[in-house]
């Protein structure tokens, strides 16, 4: 990610950000167009119930469906095509 054109990472961003940088660098919002997306953030759900199973302790902050929303709101509306 080029986090100079993403100056939103704090505020609306903010879900994306702490979710997806736990395993590995922010993916690029615009290298994808949102209906991957989609399927992206579903798979790595399934990445993230797999590790909490192998370290024992789910990272359970705030409301999951809601921050999915969050996740895929911020990712859908800086996608590419
Ligand atoms: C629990 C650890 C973990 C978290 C949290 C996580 N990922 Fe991943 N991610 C992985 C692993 C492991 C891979 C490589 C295997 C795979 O693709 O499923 C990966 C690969 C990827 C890829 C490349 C795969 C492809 O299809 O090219 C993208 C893009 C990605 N993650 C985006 C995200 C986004 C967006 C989030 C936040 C919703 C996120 N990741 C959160 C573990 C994680």
């Amino acid at each position: 990610i080029d986090v100079a054109r993403y100056p939103d990472l704090d505020t609306s961003g903010r879900s994306f950000r702490d979710a997806c940088d736990q395993c590995h660098v922010l993916p690029e919002p615009s290298s994808r167009p949102a209906r991957e997306w989609r399927r992206v953030v579903q798979r790595m759900e399934d990445n993230m119930s797999w590790m909490n199973r192998i370290v024992g302790s789910a990272p359970q902050r705030g409301e999951p469906q809601l921050r999915r929303q969050d996740i895929l709101g911020y990712l859908e509306s800086k996608a590419g095509r």
